[in-house]
């Protein structure tokens, strides 16, 4: 499918997951099938004024196909400085985070507070637009601040009008957050809205979740987020594709690819939630868990991976 000038190899994409989508996460995603992944969401500000925490989460490897960034802020003049910033030129597609709900951000004026007042969000995007040129630029959000009170068809309007080439909507409200049932047909209301490529995001599990998400969205794609925290092969499956992985296997690549990059200190904290999450539902894998937590080096984590390894049903 293509976003703007850009083409993507499918319709399922892994958006930005703050603490999850590193290097390793988002390579094993290509890996499996996903169309396009986003790093975590980082701050335009930070960015322009060079903070070191944001290097490192800029970083990027050639496993990534198509190299995709999401941006935060809520100042067009950052967002501008930011999209076309010499750090973010390896990347080939930018996306504007409309959407976090967390109380540190939204009290900034960032993420979903951007829902609250659309023609602002109309010039960050634009500034993103302009920064990022030529590159296209895509916006994730919510379907609005308030409960009950969708703004997602006039907000993605306005996206596509400051030059937006998609737009990713998550079926829930700010004030949600993430309880209660994804609402499809708000979803679809944008999809409506706008002649852009949709990405229905929410709760999407499986083959069955996402077939009712694109049958009652009409979405043009997926987005699958959660879902494929400790299983990056979710793609293959939502792509119907069966796949066997070890995730022991799994849990040696991912740090191997992040020690690539980070110190291994650095690289062995990454990596304890993502054993967390590779674990979940084996049986045994608390104790993966808690070796993984205890760990103080990569040799600790790999002994971890080899638990999972015995402890789950794959056989090689
Ligand atoms: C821990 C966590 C971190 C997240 N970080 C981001 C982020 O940085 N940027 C963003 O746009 N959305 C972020 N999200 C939202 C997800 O991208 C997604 O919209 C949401 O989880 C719903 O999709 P899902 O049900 O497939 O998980 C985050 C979600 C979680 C649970």
């Amino acid at each position: 499918m293509k976003l703007g000038s850009l083409n993507i190899n499918g319709n399922l994409i892994m958006p930005a997951i703050a603490g999850y989508t590193d290097i390793g996460q988002r390579a094993l995603a290509y890996r499996y099938g996903a169309a396009l992944a986003f790093t975590e969401m980082i701050s335009a500000k930070g960015l322009v004024y060079g903070s070191e925490h944001t290097e490192a989460l800029l970083a990027v490897t050639d496993s990534e196909p198509v190299k995709g960034v999401q941006l935060f802020g809520s100042e067009p003049e950052f967002m501008f400085k930011a999209a076309r910033h010499e750090a973010i030129a390896k990347f080939d597609i930018v996306d504007v985070n409309c959407g976090c709900p967390v109380p540190k951000i939204v009290s900034n004026g960032d993420g979903s507070a951007l829902l609250k007042d659309i023609p602002k969000l109309k010039e960050v995007v634009a500034a993103a637009v302009e920064g990022a040129s030529p590159r296209p630029v895509t916006v994730k959000m919510r379907l609005g601040f308030k409960a009950g009170e969708p703004v997602s068809p006039a907000a993605a309007a306005a996206a596509e009008e400051a030059g937006a080439v998609a737009i990713t909507v998550h079926g829930r409200t700010r004030e949600q957050y993430y309880s209660g049932e994804v609402d499809l047909n708000g979803i679809r209301e944008t999809k409506l809205a706008v002649s852009i490529p949709v990405f229905a995001n929410g709760d999407i599990t499986d083959k069955a979740s996402l077939e009712r998400a694109l049958e009652i969205t009409g979405a043009d794609g997926a987005a699958i987020a959660r879902a494929a925290i400790g299983r990056p092969y979710i793609f293959s499956e939502l792509n119907g594709v069966g796949v066997e992985v070890d995730p022991g296997a799994l849990i040696k690549e991912h740090l191997g690819m992040l020690l690539t990059i980070y110190p291994e200190r650095v690289a062995v904290d990454m990596m304890k939630k993502h054993v967390a999450a590779y674990a979940k539902g084996v049986r045994g894998g608390k104790a993966v868990k808690l070796k993984a937590f205890s760990a103080h080096n990569a040799a600790d984590i790999y002994s971890a991976a080899d638990m999972l390894t015995a402890a789950s049903d794959f056989k090689q």
